[in-house]
């Protein structure tokens, strides 16, 4: 049996990837799955296990840089309206994996609800977000959790309380394939107020970051007390360039991938961004960007 067998209404054989991604670029997927029910996802996750094929779940696709070689194995997208459900109830936001966080925060602040207003702007979905910890100096979204229901690997479904998860910089315990569906618990405020709030960090965030496609987020985690955009510009290296990358003139932790970059572009601009870094400052940078 194959991964297709049974399956041909939610999984494409080689699916170019670049089309899923900010960067917009990199090879295909063996196997594109876009499961439209927990079902079909469970038994997509169990087949490839079965098969010993190798998955990856893709959000977004704002934090990953996909390799020209493409992707083996089966790459999973939840983009079925039934895994991007938003409801309130009270002070209680409940959102599916594959909804978009900008789409929280903003049905959060028609709520008069308080608390995720300072990660407006970053790209992503619910789903990675909480896998990384998204945020901001203002706040990361792990505060705000109560509850996750996420599938391990074998298709099980596993539910974590508050006490159960863990969250630190740029990292979260949610390490399981799939983050399904999560609980946040927030504040009460009114929504003129949050919203006023939320505009000013979106004018600091333009102001000090490119936003958009053609790049994807900051590509260096922030050394304790230091931050990457800042060293690299220190380094002399804004407007570097490797082929068709760049890194950004704006904030030094951006690459900007041109039309038609080849993803070894991009990566020889990180390497090449880390060896400076580390020739001229001594201080060694780790890529926070996803490799696949
Ligand atoms: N700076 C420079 N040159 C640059 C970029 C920055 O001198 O090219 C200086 C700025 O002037 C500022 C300092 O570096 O004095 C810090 O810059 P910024 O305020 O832009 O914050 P950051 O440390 O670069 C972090 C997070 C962002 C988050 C912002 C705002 C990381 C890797 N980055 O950036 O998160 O939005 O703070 O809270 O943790 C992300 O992780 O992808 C991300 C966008």
């Amino acid at each position: 049996m194959s991964l297709l067998t049974g399956f041909e209404t939610f999984v494409r054989p080689n699916e170019p990837l670049y089309v899923h991604t900010w960067l917009h670029i990199g090879g295909p997927a063996e196997f594109f799955a876009t499961p439209n029910t927990r079902d079909e996802l469970r038994a997509v996750v169990q087949r490839a296990a079965e098969l010993g094929l190798p998955i990856h779940l893709l959000g977004a696709g704002s934090n990953v840089l996909v390799r020209d070689e493409g992707v083996k194995g089966v790459v999973v997208r939840l983009e079925a309206p039934a895994f991007a459900e938003i409801h309130v109830l009270k002070n209680i936001i409940r959102a599916g994996g594959g909804a978009r966080l900008g789409h929280v925060i903003s049905t959060a602040v028609g709520h008069g609800l308080a608390g995720l207003e300072p990660l407006v702007g970053i790209p992503g979905t619910i789903g990675g977000a909480l896998h990384l910890n998204a945020g901001t100096r203002g706040g990361d979204i792990g505060q705000w959790v109560r509850r996750a229901t996420v599938m391990n690997r074998a298709g099980e479904l596993i539910e974590h309380d508050r006490s159960d998860m863990v969250f630190a910089y740029r990292q979260s315990s949610l390490d399981e394939l799939v983050i399904l569906e999560a609980e946040f618990e927030l504040d009460t405020d009114s929504p003129e107020e949050i919203a006023k709030r939320m505009q000013k960090q979106w004018i600091i965030r333009k102001a000090a970051q490119p936003l958009g496609h053609q790049c994807a987020g900051q590509i260096f985690r922030n050394p304790r007390g230091m931050s990457a955009g800042m060293l690299i510009d220190q380094a002399g290296l804004k407007g570097q360039r490797i082929g068709l990358a760049e890194v950004s003139d704006r904030h030094a932790n951006f690459i900007i991938a041109e039309p038609n970059c080849p993803s070894s572009d991009v990566i020889a601009l990180i390497e090449f961004v880390r060896e400076r870094v580390q020739d001229r400052l001594g201080v060694e940078l780790e890529a926070d960007i996803e490799l696949w």
